[in-house]
């Protein structure tokens, strides 16, 4: 799809379509929005004052212009209320509104700058908003469909802004915000693949195709490699499974002057879990070809920084495996030794992702990362305390975790923490390992599954994000559509760009 910027007045641009806006409350719109009412005579204005126009969020209203001003029709898309405004909301409305005209077969469209005059927003985040709602906002996944729709897609967006002033903002937005959600929709068309296609050694490939193409340092290490590294517990996961397991290493060198500063990024890989031998109920059990969305996110993250170039330094590590319950697989009750030399009673085969992380958290290290995010869908139990509204976060050093939530933040991707109390420690006590994989009881699982990780971080500030809810989207609503979400590709992002300025 294209995006584009175009200088020109909104009243007289040839389109099929133009997307103009309006808070809720508001009687009479000023800036562009004022202007394309002026022109129409007050239209806009009139279906205000009949109350037909309210300007809530997910409101769409659909002008014919007849011939009266230069687009075709206008699209008045609700911003909601103007203190709840943010670049979020523009790309929220981005998305609804592109799959709006989308469905109604507009194949070109144009927009204004949503905010970037009274919403107070600046015109580079405004296009970098917009270019990332519309791009995620149309993506769909439609690889193995014989009939792929009615092939008519929205394939031309054209940003308009009468002042030259913008422009170049404008330009820049639109191409950090594409580089950013092509990261996204790289994850998203991983995590999608079904898990016959996306085996660790796919998945390595594709680490193999980022980093060739776009200039970053790669590094894939098979089963012997890792054995002689000692890396026990992901070997242990992976034994059950014909796939060999894969562990991916991404390099990006921003900022070659301070090689003591480095970011990692630690993404989950389980290809597809079955649970292993305490094996998963076969209902819904489809999703979890989706396990590997955290090593997805990565993947995607150390795309867009090797695009975008800032002055830091990040490390990928992407520990891929299967968890199959095959005649080698490892059984509840077996001891593994870690890379760290830590063993762990393996008592729950299907707590798999600690398994894997362990290791490549402790390799992560090695590398010399200076602090590390491991990105994984962890638990159910993160689903249960908080939806699929927001990711859970936890770690060890509450400055970094601070940083992690503010990055997502600015994104939309919201993250909310939760405790880690020394007393959660408690039930991953083993009578014959240095710990088990699982707490004694179900009692907060997902801070037991962080307790466990932080055994690993060997003095590395410290924080695990748990994507088990939000990895994926049941419907099509604003930026985000039915399937993998690609979450959290953006904040891996932003903060690595906090990293830089
Ligand atoms: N991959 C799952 C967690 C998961 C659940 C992700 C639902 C996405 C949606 C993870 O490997 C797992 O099986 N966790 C277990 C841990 C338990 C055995 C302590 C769980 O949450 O049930
Ligand atoms: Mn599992
Ligand atoms: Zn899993």
């Amino acid at each position: 799809m294209n995006i584009r910027v175009l200088r020109e007045d909104v009243t007289k641009v040839k389109t099929p379509a133009l997307i103009v806006n309006l808070f809720e409350g508001v009687k009479s719109p000023g800036g562009a929005t004022g202007a394309v009412d002026k022109a129409l005579d007050g239209a806009i204005s009139q279906l205000i004052g009949e109350g037909e126009i309210k300007g809530n969020s997910r409101e769409f209203t659909l002008i014919h212009t007849f011939g009266k001003i230069g687009p075709d029709r206008v699209l008045v898309a609700g911003l909601g209320k103007q203190e709840d405004f943010s670049a979020n909301t523009v790309r929220v409305v981005s998305g609804n509104a592109c799959r709006f005209l989308r469905n109604r077969s507009i194949t070109s469209a144009c927009t204004i700058a949503h905010g970037a005059g009274i919403g107070g927003l600046d015109p580079q985040s405004a296009a970098q908003a917009i270019a990332e709602g519309t791009l995620l906002g149309l993506y769909r996944f439609r690889q193995y469909l014989a009939d792929n729709g009615d092939g008519k897609d929205l394939e031309n967006l054209t940003i308009v802004e009468g002042n030259a002033d913008k422009t170049a903002a404008l330009e820049t937005g639109l191409r950090v915000g594409r580089i950013t959600a092509e990261g996204a929709m790289l994850a998203r068309d991983m995590a999608n693949e079904p898990a016959n296609v996306m085996t660790p050694t796919r998945m390595s490939e594709v680490a193999r195709q980022v980093a060739d193409a776009d200039g970053l340092e790669v590094d894939i290490l098979d089963r012997e490699q890792m054995e002689e590294l000692g890396m026990g517990a992901l070997l242990g996961v992976a034994q059950g499974s014909h796939q060999p397991p894969k562990l991916i290493i991404l390099k990006y060198n921003g900022d070659p002057d301070n090689p003591s500063d480095n970011l990692g990024f630690i993404g989950k890989g389980i290809t597809f879990d079955t649970g292993g031998i305490s094996i998963k109920p076969a209902g819904g059990m489809e999703r979890m070809k989706g396990d590997m969305s955290g090593g997805a996110s990565v993947i995607g993250a150390m795309q867009v920084l090797a695009r975008l170039r800032p002055k830091a330094n990040v490390t990928g590590v992407v520990p891929a495996a299967e968890n199959m319950p095959g005649g080698e697989a490892q059984r509840p009750g077996d001891i593994v030794r870690t890379m760290s030399g830590k063993t762990v009673e393996v008592i729950n085969t299907d707590a798999e992702g600690r398994l894997v992380l362990a290791d490549a958290m402790t390799y992560a290290k090695q590398l010399g990362v200076s602090r590390m995010v491991d990105i994984a869908t962890l638990t159910g139990a993160i689903v249960i305390s908080l939806g699929k509204v927001c990711s859970g976060v936890m770690g060890n050093d509450q400055k970094f975790i601070d940083q992690v939530i503010g990055a997502g933040d600015a994104t939309g991707e919201r993250i909310w923490q939760l405790p880690m109390f020394d007393e959660y420690k408690e039930t991953l006590k083993s009578s014959v390992a240095d710990m088990m994989n699982v707490g004694s009881n179900r009692d907060a699982g997902s801070i037991t599954a962080a307790k466990f990780l932080s055994e690993f971080t060997d003095g590395v500030p410290w924080a695990h994000l748990d994507i088990a809810g939000t990895a994926r989207s049941d419907s099509d609503k604003g930026h985000l559509v039915k399937g993998a979400t690609g979450v959290p590709v953006r904040t891996l992002v932003n903060l690595a760009l906090a990293e830089a300025s």
